[in-house]
Parts: C-alpha cells; sequence; structure tokens
C-alpha cells in the first residue's frame, strides 16, 4: 500500500530515541520530510544523520521553544503535514512522592505541549485542506499503571482533547489521533525496570520478566512496530480515522476497549 507520504513535511517530537526516533524513522522511509526535535543536541544530530532528518533542539515543555520548533520547521522543510507529539514521560511515584511543581511540570510538558503545538500547526492545516496529527500517551491513559500516578492522571486528557478538537477540525480534513502503547524495550523503560528491580528487591532480569509476563504476547514491542503504525495513522490513508485512541499493547489491557 502506498500510505501517499511522499513529499509530506512531519515534525516529531522527543525523536532522538526511543518511541519518537521509530516514528520518524517509518515517515522518512515512506518518503515524508522529516524534522526532528529533543533537548540534547549530541544525540538528536546523530539521530538525524542516521534517518535523513533536519534536527531542531527544543525542549516542548517551554513556550518559546515550542514557538521556534514550529517556525524553524517550516523555515526548513515548509508548512507543516504531519505533527507527531512525543516526549519523556512524567517521573514515577505514588499520590505523595511529588510536590505541586512536579505535576505542574508534568502538565506542561505532558499535556501543554501537545494542545500548544498542535494549536499552532491548526491553522495552515485548515487552509490547506490536510494536516494529521498523532499524540503518543500510553496504555496508563486507559488503565492505571501502578506507581506511574502522574503518566495515569494527565494523559487521559489528551485523549479527551484530541476527541474534542478532532469534531471541530473534521470537516477541514484535518484529523487527530491518540496512541496509547503499551511496553516497548526503550531508554525509559528500562529505567522503570530498574526501579522495579530496586523497589522489589530483585535483579533488574527478574523485574524485566515479571514485567514482560503481564503482556499476553509474552514480548514488548518493537519500537519499529509503532512508528510503522504511526506513519500509517500520519498518512491520507487513515483520513477517516479520527477523534479516537488507537491501541498498541500485546493484549496488555483487560477492559474492553
Ligand atoms: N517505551 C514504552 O514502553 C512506553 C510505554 C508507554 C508510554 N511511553 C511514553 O512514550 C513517550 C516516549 O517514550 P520512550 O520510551 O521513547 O522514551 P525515551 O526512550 O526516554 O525517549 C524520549 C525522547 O524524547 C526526548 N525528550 C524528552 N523530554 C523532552 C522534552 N521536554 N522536549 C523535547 N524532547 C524531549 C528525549 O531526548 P532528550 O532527553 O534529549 O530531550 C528522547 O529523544 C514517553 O512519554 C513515555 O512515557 C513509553
Amino acid at each position: 500500500m502506498d500510505l501517499q507520504l511522499t513529499g509530506k513535511v512531519a515534525l516529531v517530537c522527543g525523536a532522538s530515541k526511543g518511541l519518537g526516533r521509530a516514528c520518524a524513522e517509518s515517515l522518512v522511509r515512506e518518503g515524508a520530510r522529516v524534522a526532528i526535535c529533543a533537548r540534547t543536541k549530541e544525540t538528536l544530530e546523530r539521530t538525524a544523520k542516521d534517518l535523513g532528518a533536519e534536527p531542531i533542539v527544543a525542549d516542548v515543555s517551554q513556550d518559546d521553544d515550542r514557538a521556534r520548533l514550529v517556525a524553524e520547521t517550516e523555515r526548513r522543510l515548509g508548512p507543516i503535514d504531519i505533527l507527531v507529539n512525543n516526549s519523556g514521560g512524567p517521573p514515577p511515584g505514588g499520590w505523595d512522592t511529588h510536590g505541586l511543581e512536579v505535576w505542574r511540570a508534568a502538565v506542561e510538558g505532558t499535556f501543554l505541549s501537545t494542545v500548544d503545538l498542535s494549536r499552532r500547526v491548526i491553522p495552515g492545516m485548515r487552509a490547506r485542506r490536510f494536516g494529521r496529527i498523532v499524540s503518543l500517551t500510553s496504555y496508563g491513559a486507559l488503565e492505571y499503571i501502578p506507581n506511574l500516578l502522574l503518566s495515569s492522571s494527565i494523559r487521559p486528557s489528551i485523549l479527551a482533547w484530541t476527541r474534542a478538537v478532532a469534531r471541530e477540525v473534521a470537516a477541514d480534513n484535518v484529523g487527530l489521533v491518540a496512541i496509547c502503547q503499551g511496553l516497548f524495550y526503550t531508554d525509559r523503560v528500562q529505567a522503570l525496570v530498574g526501579l522495579r528491580a530496586q523497589q522489589g528487591g530483585i535483579t533488574p532480569d527478574e523485574a524485566l520478566a515479571r514485567w514482560v509476563a503481564e503482556i499476553p504476547m509474552g514480548r514488548m514491542g518493537e519500537p519499529g512496530e509503532l512508528g510503522d503504525l504511526v506513519a500509517f495513522l500520519a498518512s491520507p490513508r487513515a483520513a477517516y480515522i479520527t477523534g479516537t485512541a488507537v491501541v498498541i499493547e500485546g493484549g496488555i489491557l483487560r477492559r474492553l476497549t
């Protein structure tokens, strides 16, 4: 299937490694012209070189950086057709682990970054009558993940926001979807495995095996599996899919939808 992505301009956030990188890689492979961002210049530039993407150093939790990121992407590549919202996850913990300033930063980095970046690209997408916004969240947006209270509290707001905004802009052929991904072995998950090992007094290998045992497929996902899904959802071929949350999780969720 031709995804009709050739020449489309995409901005993929949080993409120097992990899931964002996999999304950028799939989009480049399908012919899109891709800008990627992250905070650490060295890793970002190495990844950009590997993929054939444009690196733009930016912290999506910062207002000025978001404005510059969108402007710089459009200056280098042209109007943005596709936005992939992504960044580092909020820190783990329970109800009393973090003070209010950490909660505020998590809302800013996880939710408001998505809202603001999207607000900056939607008017142009509407005017050109094409746009796709894919926002990575987590399966924790649908079901509480132990010790990830910030993530599980904040991410559902992206699902609600996606549904509402999709209805407002659908008539202009601008589509929004949220991804509720399960477990993929990245630096973020490696760190969480380390934490589980420490808290449970077990080895990281044991902690990893116990987590994997919760996944009916018996393995974590390959980042490329998520990247390919996002490339499809970001493409004109997925135009009729909007407002919804798309799940990719190897069966770990127990809920019906
Ligand atoms: N991997 C999983 O299994 C899984 C499951 C559910 C949900 N998630 C969520 O999916 C997202 C991506 O996860 P991942 O596993 O790919 O994480 P990762 O391996 O830690 O990669 C995160 C990427 O985002 C960049 N980044 C982090 N904070 C940023 C910011 N404020 N502004 C711009 N770039 C930023 C990082 O580079 P810099 O640090 O240099 O900025 C890096 O490129 C996270 O929110 C995570 O919580 C992941």
